[in-house]
């Protein structure tokens, strides 16, 4: 019989694997911090996706027509499942969902940043499609390349799923940036509310980013936060000038040396201040996922006896 490996092979194995494209899947060994590191970003994505249902969800009976409804509804239910995928994705590692579900309800978890904030018009409906959704696809199109087989794998079709978004939300806003003054004055409002925290979206700035050291070097993350930001930036700065909005930053200006647009500075104190639970409506929003899980025991009280009911006539 060979010696067993010493981890220091395993570690030098692992970090070739990784160099070579492939992926690690759920049975394979991996460093501990590997592990603990993906647990930690796939359930804070998990209920970034479960938290998300609140802010747009509460417009559903308010929508203004059959279409925008249904479109809404379908929205929400796909972030339902998102949740879910990744969920999934975190018990592939060993996770308990119920773990990580009390970490989200006693307030220890995070969640992203966007969802504490309200929305007050229709209009930031169609806002969080076209720039919420838009920061999250150009984050989780680089991760469909993570190197955590299911991680990358949920990425794909989650990244689908958010591409319909994005476009009805854009659709949706564009429409109404040409349309009468009350509805070019909502669309400029929810720019207004938005643009800053959906820069925050992709995290702190690569100074400050204490993860991201050996999400990188793991091939978790294959991108900085800033990189990713900037490339985002780049993109959506001419789609909103084509619409007719304005960016609420009088700093903003086109480098025409690099090629990019630079903004002015982000508020990173409100960045750190709302993750930590002092936004907006961390509150509420939390108050709500914690009515919505006593709402539904039973649901998963007729599950359980339903699988162990299972279990017994599929032993006779
Ligand atoms: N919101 C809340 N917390 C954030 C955050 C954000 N936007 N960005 C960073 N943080 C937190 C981190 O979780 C970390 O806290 P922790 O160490 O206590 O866990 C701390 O700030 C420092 O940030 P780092 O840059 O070191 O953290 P990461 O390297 O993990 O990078 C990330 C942050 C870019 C968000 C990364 O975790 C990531 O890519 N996550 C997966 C994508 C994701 O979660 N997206 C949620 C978007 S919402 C969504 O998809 C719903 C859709 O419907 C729009």
């Amino acid at each position: 019989m060979p010696p067993e490996p010493t981890h220091d092979e395993r570690l030098a194995e692992f970090e070739a694997r990784i160099a070579r494209g492939e992926k690690i899947e759920p049975g394979d060994w991996m460093p501990d911090r590997y592990r603990q590191q993906l647990i930690r970003m796939i359930s804070q994505h998990a209920h970034s996706e479960i938290v998300g249902m609140l802010p747009e969800g509460a417009w559903i009976g308010h929508a203004p027509s059959l279409r925008r409804k249904l479109i809404l509804i379908a929205k929400v239910q796909d972030e339902a499942g998102h949740g879910q995928y990744l969920y999934h994705a975190a018990e592939s590692l060993g996770a308990e969902r119920q773990d990580l579900i009390d970490a989200l309800l006693s307030g220890k978890a995070k969640y992203s940043n966007i969802f504490n904030y309200p929305t007050l018009t229709w209009a930031d409906v169609g806002m969080i499609g076209w720039l919420v959704d838009g920061a999250a696809i150009k984050n989780q199109t680089m991760l469909t390349g993570a190197s955590y087989g299911p991680y990358s794998r949920a990425m794909v079709r989650i990244c689908a799923e958010e591409t319909f978004h994005y476009k009805q939300g854009k659709e949706m806003v564009s429409l109404y940036a040409q349309g009468t003054p009350r509805q070019r004055k909502m669309a400029q409002d929810a720019l207004d509310r938005w643009w800053w925290p959906s820069l925050m979206m992709f995290g702190p700035p690569d100074d400050d980013s204490p993860n991201s050291a050996v999400l990188m070097r793991w091939g978790i993350k294959l991108r900085s936060n800033d990189t990713l930001r900037q490339e985002f930036i780049d993109e959506i700065v001419p789609e909103l000038h084509a619409a007719g909005l304005r960016i609420p930053d009088t700093d903003l200006r086109y480098d025409t040396d690099s090629g990019h647009w630079r903004t002015g500075p982000i508020d990173w104190d409100e960045f750190w201040r709302v993750i930590q639970g002092g936004g907006p409506m961390n509150r509420e929003r939390l108050r709500a996922r914690r009515e919505a899980h006593d709402d539904g025991l039973w649901v998963r009280e007729a599950m359980a006896a339903y699988a162990s009911r299972l279990a017994v006539t599929s032993d006779q």
